[in-house]
């Protein structure tokens, strides 16, 4: 049997060889995971409505007007609107948020079903630690200061925060950042 061996110089030229298939493999795949792609697509006749459609967008919905808020005392709304089984609550924190609106950066909203399985946590505010908490079923708190990650308890997750937006004295929730509890889709 004959046994090959190869040189440096050809195991070179066999890498470099491997490194550009890989770097054309990845070129294509790029291209496929890029938007590039859903512009080439969207750009066909009849695939466009199609793209479309598969694109959902959240509604933006009033929610309350800035001088509603009142420091630490939550307000609960319905959102997205067409989800019947999904509330959510405003607070304004007094003190910085992620993602926290306002001139002080402090009104936030989160859902009201704990991400762990869905507990009910209306009424569960807690001013005196700007969290959500704890969770009737077991007992999981969020800081609502830090996305809404669990401080302490059996959730894994961070409660879904709702975006928003201000414009004109009003709020609006624009979207959800995480899954709502229960849905496989947050717009059903
Ligand atoms: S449902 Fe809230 S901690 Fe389990």
């Amino acid at each position: 049997m004959d046994i090959k061996i190869e040189t440096e110089s050809e195991l070179d030229e066999q890498s470099s060889k491997n490194s550009e298939s890989d770097h054309l493999c990845m070129s294509r795949r790029s291209f496929l995971l890029s938007g590039s792609s859903a512009i080439v697509l969207s750009t066909m006749p009849g695939i466009a409505a199609a793209v479309k459609l598969a694109v959902k967008e959240y509604p933006r919905v009033k929610i309350a007007s800035l001088k509603d808020l009142k420091t630490d005392v939550p307000i609960d709304f319905s959102y997205p609107p067409n989800n019947p089984v999904s509330s959510f609550f405003i607070v304004k924190l007094g003190e910085e948020a992620g993602g926290g609106l306002g001139k002080n950066k402090d009104i936030v909203s989160f859902s009201n079903l704990c991400s762990h399985m869905g507990g009910p946590l209306h009424g569960t505010y807690k001013p005196g630690h700007k969290a959500m908490g704890p969770c009737p079923l077991h007992l999981t708190t969020f800081d609502l200061t830090r996305h809404g990650m669990v401080i302490s308890g059996h959730a894994t997750e961070a409660l879904p925060q709702a975006r928003l937006e201000i414009s004109g004295g009003n709020i609006y929730a624009t979207g959800v950042s995480g899954l709502i509890y229960g849905q496989h889709d947050n717009l059903g």
